[in-house]
């Protein structure tokens, strides 16, 4: 039976298939079989996922530079390989997809792939506009207990983030009421860069394009080290959402694990004056966000580019912390970085007796490796992955919705059920973005 074939009669059965019994289609994928993985964008950030890919079959390899096969056939010899992942998601025994391409295109790979049921991972931001996040999500919420997902937000496999969402979920900084993340990266760009002739011999710029308005070729855009080239390119909006997408992705997370939040009700966001060709690097939005089943309303909050929440004390200097997050409870503050954590109890009451700390029975376990997580649920999607299209969908949208705010220069209501804004056209006009014929995003 086709894989296909399988995931439509599983989901016919419904009911009557309470495990999707992995292992039985052809080309079995029980839990100590292979999967067929394409990995698509093989340099760069693609070297990082080599390591655990080599555990499982890389039947096929996609980039739009050519010069970067003979590196990956190396380590991945059988692998077909394609230079438009298009045609590369033809392949008719793939299981699952791997994405580390450009910012621009994550959507639209994830979307295909998802359309053709293979299971995704795909490097982080998974979206570039507030419309992408929400049909990338919308396909895979169809999917879910089918298919595997996962952003690569692998800070998440830190125990740090466990450890602070017991402390705020424990009552150590008694009733939640706000939360802020930051991050300090500034990288700054006046424009898009000049036409410098056309690209070497191998390289498909057009293909790297793909959805994105016609920009002349400029190596510039590729003249970063392998994992870090995406700074080269990243905060032109074409291309990408700059530290929103990049480093907000990461620390956003820290804070979003803890609050256990769906989408916001509202938005409102200041930066620095608009550049039509690159997003913003001193912005900061908020948001608020309705009660849920353990805390009250609360206000969130980013900050990026120097801009920074401001410190509980002045002896703690939040200006050292990078890329960290902040709580603020009714009896305190929790502070973190991506690896620790401090705890500040605040106010003449803040005696900690209202606070139980975790017993051995009770700490959240720790999450294993990042990307295995992920190849375990691709091999029984029945197990969650950390870092889903629901979760991350939800968290990128919310950040996404920021940049929105700050376009618009005002803030407005979110109706999350819709996607739109209330009473701010403008901003509904900025939720998706124009592609280059010939490109569909839900393909
Ligand atoms: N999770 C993390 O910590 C982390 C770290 C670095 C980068 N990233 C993410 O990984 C992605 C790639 O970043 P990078 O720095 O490796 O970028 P990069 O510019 O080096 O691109 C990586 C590879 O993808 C190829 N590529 C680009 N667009 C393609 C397309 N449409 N089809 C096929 N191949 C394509 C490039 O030719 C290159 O070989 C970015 O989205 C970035 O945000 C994540």
């Amino acid at each position: 039976m086709k894989r296909r074939q399988f995931l439509q009669t599983a989901a016919a059965v419904g009911g009557g298939l309470t495990i999707l019994p992995s292992g039985a289609r052809a080309g079995g994928k029980g839990p100590s079989s292979k999967l067929n993985i394409a990995l698509i964008g093989v340099w760069g950030r693609g070297e990082a996922h080599y390591d655990s890919l080599a555990e499982e079959n890389v039947v096929a390899l996609c980039d739009v530079n050519e010069a970067r096969f003979p590196k990956a056939l190396e380590r991945f010899p059988k692998a077909r390989t394609y230079v438009d992942w298009r045609k590369c998601l033809e392949q008719k025994d793939l299981d699952a997809v791997v994405i580390c391409t450009a910012d621009h295109t994550h959507a639209f790979i994830a979307n295909w792939a998802l359309n053709r049921d293979l299971h995704v991972y795909c490097e982080k931001p998974l979206a570039i506009t507030v419309e992408e996040a929400r049909i990338v999500r919308a396909n895979w919420m169809k999917k879910k207990g089918k298919l595997a997902t996962q952003v690569g937000m692998q800070r998440h496999a830190n125990p740090n983030f466990n450890r602070i969402r017991e402390l705020v979920r424990d009552g150590a900084i008694g009733e939640l009421s706000a939360a802020y993340a930051w991050g300090n990266r500034q990288i700054r760009r006046a424009g898009y860069l000049p036409a410098a002739g056309p690209p070497p011999a191998g390289f498909h710029f057009d293909l790297w394009l793909g959805p994105s308005p016609d920009h002349p070729y400029n190596p510039g855009y590729f003249s970063g080290v392998s994992g870090l080239n995406c700074l080269e390119w990243n905060m032109f909006w074409d291309f990408g959402v700059g530290q929103i997408g990049d480093m907000g992705s990461h620390t956003m997370d820290l804070l979003w694990n803890v609050v256990d939040a769906k989408l916001p009700t509202s938005v409102e966001a200041t930066g620095e004056k608009y550049n039509p060709d690159v997003t913003p690097v001193e912005c900061q939005s908020h948001f608020e966000l309705p009660a849920n089943d353990w805390r009250g309303p609360i206000r969130i909050s980013w900050y990026q580019g120097g801009e920074m929440p401001r410190s509980p004390k002045p002896y703690i200097d939040l200006k050292q912390i990078d890329h960290g997050a902040m709580f603020k409870g009714s009896k305190g503050f929790v502070i973190a970085d991506f690896e620790s954590r401090i705890l500040l109890p605040f106010g003449d009451d803040s005696d900690m007796t209202y606070y139980k700390s975790p017993t051995q029975d009770s700490v959240l376990p720790p999450l294993g490796h990042f990307q295995k997580q992920w190849l375990d649920a691709c091999k029984d999607p029945t197990l969650k992955t950390a870092c889903d299209f629901e979760y991350s969908g939800n968290m990128i949208e919310q950040l996404l919705l920021g940049l929105v705010a700050y376009r618009v220069g005002r803030k407005f209501e979110y109706d999350g059920d819709t996607g739109r804004a209330i009473d701010c056209p403008e901003a509904n006009e900025l939720m998706g973005r124009k592609y280059r014929q010939g490109w569909t995003l839900n393909g």
